[in-house]
C-alpha cells in the first residue's frame, strides 16, 4: 500500500509541471510538425546533429508568455552566424525545479520572477531568415534532455 502511495506521489510530481500557453494565437501549444526546413520534434535530424529541442508554433511578432511560475535567468544568443541576426535572441528561465531556454524570442526583460501566463517577450521575425518555415519558439532544456513530457 505504501509503495502504491509513493508511486502515485511520484507520478503526480512528474505530471505537475506542464507548460502553460507559450505563444499568443496558439492556446494548445501545438507543435511544428514538418516543413521545407525540417521537423520540429526532439531528436529530429539537423545538419549538426539531432535537434535538442521541441518547436512550438508561434507567429512572427506574437506575444510570448511565461509557461510556468519561475525566474528569468538572462538573455541568450542562439547563433554565431551573422545572417541569422534577426532571430538571434532567447531567454533562459527556470522554475519548479526545471531550467529551460526559449529561442527566437526577444525578452521584455531578462531577470526577476514571472507568473505563468505573464508576457515575457516577442517572437522574432523567423520568416525573414527561414522563408516558408512554420515559425516557432524552440524550447530546450538547459541539460538538453527531452522537453516533450512537459507539454
Ligand atoms: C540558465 O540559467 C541557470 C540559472 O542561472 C544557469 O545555472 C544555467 O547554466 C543557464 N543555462 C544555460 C544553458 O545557459
Amino acid at each position: 500500500m505504501r509503495r502504491v502511495v509513493v508511486l502515485l506521489a511520484v507520478l503526480w510530481v512528474c505530471d505537475a509541471v506542464k507548460f502553460g500557453q507559450l505563444c499568443s494565437g496558439n492556446p494548445s501549444n501545438s507543435r511544428r510538425t514538418s516543413d521545407r526546413w525540417g521537423q520540429g520534434h526532439y531528436g529530429a535530424r539537423r545538419v549538426n546533429g539531432p535537434h535538442r529541442g521541441l518547436d512550438i508554433k508561434c507567429r512572427d511578432g506574437a506575444a510570448v508568455y511565461a509557461p510556468f511560475n519561475g525566474r528569468l535567468n538572462g538573455k541568450l544568443t542562439v547563433y554565431t552566424d551573422p545572417t541569422k541576426a534577426a532571430i538571434n535572441e532567447g531567454i533562459n528561465l527556470s522554475g519548479q525545479g526545471l531550467c529551460f531556454k526559449l529561442f527566437y524570442v526577444r525578452p521584455d526583460r531578462t531577470s526577476g520572477t514571472v507568473r505563468k501566463g505573464q508576457r515575457i517577450g516577442t517572437m522574432l521575425p523567423m520568416q525573414r531568415v527561414y522563408p516558408g518555415i512554420t515559425s516557432h519558439v524552440h524550447v530546450q532544456m538547459c541539460d538538453k534532455s527531452d522537453p516533450t513530457p512537459y507539454f
